[in-house]
C-alpha cells in the first residue's frame, strides 16, 4: 500500500470557524482545525476534524476520492474557510467536486454539515443514504437544508460512479427512535474501501491531529482535578488511552467517580482556575491497573479493525447477523487493499481474507457482553429495551449491494 502525508501546514489566516456548531454542540465547538492527508497518491485524501463530548474528541473524516470526472466527498466533515480551500487546491489539480455523499442515516455528525456542503459547491449532486430520519420532528430532507432539486437516496434513485464505485449497504437496523443504514463504497481503482461508523481501528498513540491542541490529552492525563495541565510525551499518550477507553465504553470500569463535594472541593484551585482546565472540575478517579483495559480493547482481535464497543452493544446488540452477513459480501469484493473509515486511524491495510476473518471472529467471540467494561452499556441498552425506545428482536438486514 502506498501512503504519503501531505504537509499539514495550516494556510495563514484562513478561518477555521464552523457557524452551525449550535446544532450539534461537540468539542472544540465553532472552532475547527482540518488536518489533510494524501492516503494514496493522486488518487484518496482524508480531511480530518476532531469532535467529541466535553474533551472525549476523537478525529471524524472526510474521505475525497478522484473520480474520472472529479471528486466525491464521503462523509462531510464542517466546510470551514480552510477546508474548502485546500478542496479547491484538489479541484484545481483533479477536477470538480462532482459529488457529496452522506452514508449513513442515523450518524448526525455525518448528516449535519452536509448541507452547508452542498451549498459551497451548487453543481454537486448530493447523495443520501436510505431511510434518514430526523428527531425529535421528522422532518423532509429539503426542510433540513438538503437541495431538493439534486438530492437523490441511494440504491431507490440509482448509484453514482458505477463503473468506478461499489456499494454496499448494512442495513436497515429498526433502532426504535430511528433506523440504522450505513453505506460502504469501494473504490476500485485505489482498492480504498470507505466506510463510516461500523468499524474503526484505534491506534496505541495519538492521532497526529492532536498535535497542534493536546489540551483534551492533557485534560485526561490528570490524576486529579487540582494538577495543573502539563504537556509530554507521556502525559499524551495516558491521555489518549483514557479519551478512547471513554469513548469505546462511556463509563469504563476501571473508572470510579468521586462524590460530587470532593468534585467541587478541588475545583477553582491556583493552576486549574482556567475555562480549558474546566475550573478544576475533574470527576474522575481512574484505579490501579486501568491501562490494562485500553490494551485489551486494542489486543481483541486478529486484526485492528474492530466494531467500536459502543456500536456492538447499543446499535448492533441484536444484528449481529446482519453485521457478519454485510462484512462477508464486502469480503468478496475482489481489490480490497485499505479500509477507510470515517473515525479513529485510516488507512488500514485490510484485504479480503482480513475482512472474512474478521466476520469469523465476530461469529465466534461473545456479541455485546454485560460484565467489566461493558457494564455501564449493556444497563443503558436493557433501560432502553424496558421502556419500549428499542425494539428487542433482530431486525430484519436486506442485501443492498451494487449489483442490486
Ligand atoms: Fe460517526
Amino acid at each position: 500500500m502506498s501512503v504519503t502525508q501531505a504537509s499539514p501546514t495550516t494556510p495563514p489566516r484562513l478561518c477555521q470557524g464552523w457557524p452551525w456548531w449550535p446544532l450539534l454542540p461537540l468539542y472544540p465547538y465553532g472552532h475547527r482545525r482540518t488536518l489533510v492527508r494524501e492516503l494514496v497518491p493522486g488518487q484518496v485524501w482524508s480531511f480530518e476534524q476532531l469532535q467529541g463530548v466535553l474533551y472525549v474528541a476523537v478525529p471524524i473524516r472526510m474521505t475525497v476520492v478522484r473520480l474520472t470526472e472529479g471528486l466525491l466527498l464521503y462523509a462531510p466533515v464542517a466546510p470551514t474557510q480552510e477546508l474548502l480551500h485546500r478542496l479547491r487546491e484538489l479541484e484545481a489539480r483533479y477536477g470538480p467536486v462532482r459529488t457529496i455523499v452522506l452514508p449513513t442515516s442515523s450518524g448526525l455528525e455525518h448528516k449535519l454539515p452536509v448541507p452547508a456542503m452542498a451549498r459551497a459547491f451548487p453543481a454537486a449532486a448530493v447523495w443520501v443514504s436510505p431511510c434518514q430520519w430526523s428527531f425529535p420532528l421528522p422532518l423532509p430532507l429539503p426542510w433540513l437544508g438538503f437541495p431538493a432539486g439534486r438530492t437523490r437516496v441511494l440504491f431507490e434513485q440509482g448509484l453514482p460512479h458505477a463503473d468506478q464505485l461499489h456499494w454496499e449497504m448494512l442495513g436497515p437496523l429498526d433502532l426504535g427512535l430511528g433506523t440504522f443504514v450505513e453505506v460502504a463504497c469501494l473504490h476500485r481503482a485505489s482498492g480504498s474501501l470507505l466506510v463510516t461508523d461500523a468499524l474503526v481501528a484505534i491506534s496505541s498513540e495519538p492521532p497526529e491531529i492532536f498535535s497542534a491542541d493536546p489540551t483534551p490529552l492533557l485534560f485526561h492525563a490528570r490524576e486529579l482535578g487540582t494538577e495543573p495541565l502539563t504537556d509530554g510525551h507521556e502525559q499524551r499518550r495516558r491521555g489518549w488511552m483514557r479519551l478512547v477507553l471513554f469513548a469505546s465504553y462511556l463509563r469504563p470500569s476501571a473508572l470510579a467517580v468521586p462524590p460530587w463535594p470532593e468534585v467541587i472541593a478541588g475545583s477553582f484551585r491556583p493552576g486549574v482556575r482556567a475555562a480549558k482546565a474546566y475550573f478544576g472540575l475533574y470527576p474522575f478517579r481512574w484505579q490501579r491497573g486501568w491501562e490494562a483495559e485500553f490494551e485489551a480493547l486494542l489486543a481483541g482481535g486478529a486484526h485492528p479493525l474492530q466494531v467500536a464497543p459502543v456500536l456492538e452493544r447499543l446499535v448492533f446488540p441484536r444484528a449481529r447477523t446482519a453485521l457478519v452477513a454485510w462484512l462477508r459480501r464486502l469480503a468478496r469484493l475482489p481489490g480490497i487493499a485499505q479500509l477507510v473509515p470515517a473515525h479513529y486511524t485510516a488507512p488500514v491495510a485490510a484485504s479480503q481474507q482480513d475482512l472474512q476473518r474478521l466476520a469469523d471472529a465476530l461469529e465466534q467471540r461473545p456479541w455485546a457482553p454485560s460484565s467489566g467494561s461493558w457494564e455501564f452499556l449493556a444497563g443503558v441498552d436493557s433501560a432502553l429495551v424496558r421502556w419500549g425506545v428499542v425494539p428487542d428482536v433482530p431486525p430484519a438486514a436486506p442485501e443492498a449491494t451494487s449489483e442490486g
